[in-house]
């Protein structure tokens, strides 16, 4: 039996982040010491970032002015373990404070275990191909029990899928630049196969301590295409990137879907980017309807697990194109629902202009972020654009009876 989310809060409406992105600070991370060791390859440093850390009730209050309803945000696991000895309870009580702080806000708290950052000890002893990688994580998820009681939803892992391609990237064995086909590299398998272990594990260990709670994980959905001549490319590409993933997530009580854009590959596996299309900030094709074309794909693969957009935005300095880009996200969720699809919520990335691994040019957020004044928060138009399309609540979460019934009669239409 699968977990449900909060029924009576309806759909999920809200933002997200992560907390290396936006906390500042982050002493005891992977990135921290990536970022700021000699001849780092990263252009800029994440520092104080948006200092969430002391101005998280500023972020979810904004959140909750807008009328927005949930708020995923993570937990950084190298303030709670900075050393391999000891777990720091008094960042426990920090983020049981953010806790109860969206609850008592009327914000339902999706709290993400793992987004990318790892404390820099476990990372330095092999990180996730340790052989005690999972045994690990489950000491970490353990001293979070308490915490997690109030947790709407854990996502257990944010992008495996991202953390085996970048493992492959940070152990100088691939290139962003020289990736399959110029698309992004392949994915480690070894560091793939410990995820999904890692992962079942994880659900497993909560389940039995707390029962209630639905857990899932969130995959980078690459939405990818051919043109003629690319198909056995593109679908070998897909099955290693995110068909293995996404069937990890068979049993979970929910899955995770984070989409931008779309990747399209010729018959040499070369990327085809539609000329006519505008690019963003971060170089990615504008395809609004990327989200819900990976809706679709996940669904031929998880029919029956309920999905949660946990990440869509897009990468803009201008905020009417991002209301455009959302509005536009949003109307193919709604085919899709009315398709079928169980979707529990729409998560926006991001709440913030925040710490973009290792740049702070593209902005993908809802709110402004003035770093070199006080981290003055101005809210953009979208933002509250956002709050009011709430109204599509109900369309989004269209019911699968009424789904199928207008299966049904397509099909009704096609045989006559
Ligand atoms: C990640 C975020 C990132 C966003 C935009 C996702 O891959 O989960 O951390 O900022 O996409 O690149």
């Amino acid at each position: 039996m699968r977990r449900q989310i909060s029924q009576e809060a309806g759909f999920l409406w809200g933002a997200s982040t992560s907390a290396h992105q936006v906390e500042g600070n982050n002493i005891h991370s992977d990135w921290w010491h990536l970022e700021t060791m000699e001849h780092s390859p990263l252009k800029a440093q994440s520092g104080h970032a948006c200092d969430s850390y002391d101005r998280w009730a500023d972020d979810m209050d904004l959140l909750a002015a807008a009328g927005l309803n949930a708020y995923r945000f993570s937990i950084e696991w190298a303030r709670i373990q900075p050393a391999p000895i000891s777990f720091n309870l008094k960042e426990v009580d920090h983020y049981q404070e953010m806790i109860d702080g969206a609850r008592e806000r009327g914000l339902l708290p999706i709290v993400t275990l793992h987004h990318f950052t790892l404390p820099a000890w476990f990372a330095a002893s092999g990180g996730w191909l340790r052989p005690d990688a999972a045994e690990r994580f489950l000491a970490y998820v353990d001293v979070l029990l308490p915490l997690l009681e109030k947790a709407e939803a854990v996502v257990t892992i944010n992008e495996p899928n991202m953390v085996a391609v970048m493992h492959r990237v940070i152990s100088g064995e691939a290139s962003l630049e020289t990736g399959l086909g110029g698309g992004l590299p392949k994915p480690s398998t070894a560091v793939t196969d410990v995820l999904i272990d890692v992962h079942h594990q994880t659900r497993a260990f909560l389940h039995e301590n707390l029962p209630e709670l639905p857990v899932g994980w969130s995959v980078a959905n690459q939405v990818v295409r051919s043109v003629p001549g690319g198909e056995q490319y593109a679908a070998e590409y897909k099955g290693a990137i995110e068909d293995v993933f996404v069937a990890a997530a068979a049993d979970d009580d929910f899955l995770g879907v984070q989409a931008y854009t779309r990747t399209v590959f010729d018959a040499d596996g070369a990327k085809v980017v539609d000329p006519a299309a505008p690019l963003t900030q971060t170089g990615w094709e504008y395809y609004p309807k990327a989200v819900g074309e990976a809706v679709r794909d996940v669904r031929e693969l998880v029919p029956d697990v309920p999905l949660l957009i946990t990440e869509n935005g897009i990468a803009t300095a201008d905020d009417q194109q991002r209301i455009a880009y959302t509005d536009e996200a949003l109307a193919s969720l709604e085919e899709q629902a009315d398709q079928g699809a169980q979707l529990l919520g729409y998560l926006h990335w991001s709440l913030l202009d925040n710490y973009e691994w290792g740049s702070w040019d593209p902005t993908f957020g809802l709110v402004a972020v003035d770093r070199e004044h006080d981290f003055l928060r101005s809210a953009k138009p979208s933002l509250a654009w956002l709050g009011q399309q709430n109204h599509r609540a109900a369309q989004l979460s269209a019911t699968t009876p009424t789904a199928a019934h207008h299966t049904l009669s397509s099909t009704e239409r096609d045989d006559s």
